[in-house]
C-alpha cells in the first residue's frame, strides 16, 4: 500500500489509474470501514482511502482533539483488506489556508435530524468530502449506510453538482450482538457497551409495532423514546421517516427509522431500514 500525505504525491501515484474506487474515513478503522473497503475493490482499477479527523464536521464541544488517532493499526487493517492507496493528509495539506469556501447542503435534508443536533455538520461533511473527492477524483465512492442521513447528503451533492462519481451505500456492520459498529463503540465502558445493544433493540420494536400493524408513527416514536431514557439514556431522536427524503411519511410510503443518543458521554447513532 502507497501513503500519499500531499496532494502532488496522491496525483503523482494515481496519474496511471483511470478509475479509482474510494473510500474516506476519518481513520480509528474497525470492520466496518474495512468491508467498505473490500467493497471498493472490484469497483475501480485502484482502491485509495482516506484517513483524515475533519476539524469542520465537528462543534467546538466534541471530540475533535480525542478522537482517536490509531495510526500503525489503521494502516496495517488497510493493508490488510487490500487498499492500494491511503491518502493521509495533514491539516496543512488539505487545508493550506482556511477553508471559507463551504459547501451547504439543501437543508431541508441536512438541516434535520444529525443537523439539527450537530449544526453544521454536514457542511463540515459535505466541504471535506468535495474536497477529497476533488483530490482523488474517483469513478465510484462507497460510504456506509451507518450514517444514512450523511449518504443521502453526499448522494443530493453529487447529483446536485453532476460529480461523476457513483456513490455506492455498504450496509452497516454489526457486532454479534446487533450493535452497529461504530468508532464511537471504543469510548464505551464494559457496562455501556453491554447497554448499548438497546438502540438497535429500540429500532427493532418500532419495525415489529409497524409489522404487527400498528400505523400511529406518533407513538410508535414516543414508546421508544420512553423506553430508551428509562434505560438512562439521553436521546435526540428516534424517528420512522420516509426513506427517500427523510421527511415526514405519508401512509404506505417506504420508512427508515433513525436514531440518536447518549449513553453516559457517548454519543451513538443507527437506523433500520422498514420493510412491510
Ligand atoms: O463518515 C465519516 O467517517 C466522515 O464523515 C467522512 C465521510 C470521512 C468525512 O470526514
Amino acid at each position: 500500500m502507497h501513503i500519499a500525505r500531499t496532494l502532488p504525491e496522491l496525483r503523482e501515484h494515481l496519474g496511471r489509474f483511470q478509475r479509482p474506487a474510494f473510500v474516506p474515513t476519518m481513520g480509528n478503522l474497525h470492520e466496518g470501514h474495512l468491508a467498505l473497503v473490500r467493497q471498493a475493490k472490484p469497483l475501480g482499477d485502484v482502491t485509495v482511502a482516506s484517513i483524515f479527523v475533519n476539524r469542520l464536521q465537528f462543534l467546538p464541544h466534541e471530540d475533535f482533539d480525542t478522537y482517536p488517532r490509531t495510526w500503525d493499526s489503521d494502516c496495517e487493517k488497510l493493508r490488510s483488506a487490500g487498499c492500494d492507496l491511503l491518502f493521509a493528509p495533514d491539516e496543512k495539506a488539505l487545508y493550506p489556508e482556511p477553508q471559507t469556501c463551504k459547501v451547504h447542503p439543501d437543508p431541508v435534508l441536512a438541516d434535520i435530524l444529525e443537523g439539527h443536533f450537530r449544526p453544521g455538520f454536514f457542511v463540515g461533511v459535505c466541504t471535506v468530502v468535495m474536497k477529497l473527492f476533488s483530490c482523488v477524483q474517483p469513478r465510484v465512492a462507497v460510504f456506509g449506510k451507518k450514517d444514512y442521513q450523511q449518504l443521502m447528503v453526499i448522494r443530493h451533492m453529487v447529483r446536485q453538482f453532476a460529480l461523476p462519481i457513483e456513490i455506492v451505500g455498504s450496509e452497516t456492520r454489526r457486532a454479534e450482538d446487533g450493535l452497529a459498529l461504530s468508532s464511537r463503540n471504543g469510548y464505551l465502558s464494559e457496562a455501556e457497551r453491554a447497554e448499548a445493544v438497546q438502540l438497535s433493540k429500540a429500532l427493532q420494536a418500532m419495525d415489529s409495532a409497524l409489522r404487527s400493524g400498528e400505523r400511529d408513527l406518533a407513538a410508535i416514536e414516543a414508546r421508544a423514546m420512553q423506553s430508551l431514557k428509562e434505560r438512562g439514556w439521553q436521546p435526540d431522536y428516534l424517528v420512522l421517516r420516509r426513506r427517500a427524503d427523510l421527511q415526514a411519511p405519508a401512509p404506505g410510503e417506504p420508512l427508515v427509522a433513525l436514531a440518536a443518543a447518549r449513553l453516559g458521554a457517548t454519543r451513538l447513532i443507527d437506523n433500520l431500514e422498514i420493510d412491510l
